[in-house]
């Protein structure tokens, strides 16, 4: 009887603590807000970028470096489909010139992997598999880097995507730096 009183009285002290730690009001420096966002792109390589993608989600205020990461993820899901849209748009417009032509089907291939090589990483993330999330987006980046190459093989050819391929790898390295921050096991 004694020993149940005491566990009770055991579990109401601690749901109580447990109210008080949900209760308290999160700070700057644990989460959210644009203290966390500088102090995290400033551990990147493209810090501008880093900002400008957390500063313009709704969903970074209040996150935390777990939600942070989550957002740039998104972002880079949504960057390699449009980008293999515009590169699909460019075949359509330029199978006069047929190394152009292969070129673009050999970056179509690229992205397709590199899609799903994203949609993995998604899914690493959602298990905080750090270390698989590492493994994805670098392969990602490496399939991108493979279209883009295509292109120089030829005298005189730049890759008409270059552009969208730069800000998609810089992204790409951003999620890695953050991811970087979350295996050594930082939360804010
Ligand atoms: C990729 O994402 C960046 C950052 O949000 C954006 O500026 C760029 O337009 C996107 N590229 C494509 C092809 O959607
Ligand atoms: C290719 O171009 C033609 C003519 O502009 C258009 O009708 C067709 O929908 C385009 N296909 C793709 C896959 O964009």
């Amino acid at each position: 009887m004694k020993s149940i009183a005491i566990a009770v009285a055991f579990l109401v002290v601690s749901l109580c603590q447990f109210q008080i730690l949900a209760q308290t009001p999160q700070t700057p420096t644990t989460s959210g807000g644009n203290d966390l966002i500088s102090k995290t792109c400033s551990s990147t390589s493209y810090s501008e970028m880093c900002k400008t993608i957390l500063q313009s989600s709704p969903n970074s205020k209040g996150a935390d470096l777990y939600g942070l990461a989550q957002i740039v993820m998104n972002v880079a899901a949504d960057n390699v489909s449009s980008i293999y849209e515009n590169i699909n748009q460019l075949q359509n417009g330029t199978s006069v010139d047929s190394f152009l032509d292969s070129c673009l089907t050999d970056c179509l291939e690229s992205f397709q992997d590199a899609i799903d090589q994203i949609e993995d990483s998604v899914t690493a993330l959602e298990f905080k598999a750090y270390n698989d999330v590492k493994t994805w987006i670098s392969a990602a980046m490496s399939d991108v880097a493979t279209c883009d190459s295509g292109f120089k093989e030829k005298q005189g050819y730049q890759s008409p995507i270059a552009q969208m391929t730069s800000v998609f790898d810089q992204i790409c390295s951003i999620i890695l730096s953050i991811n970087q921050l979350l295996s050594q096991g930082n939360t804010n």
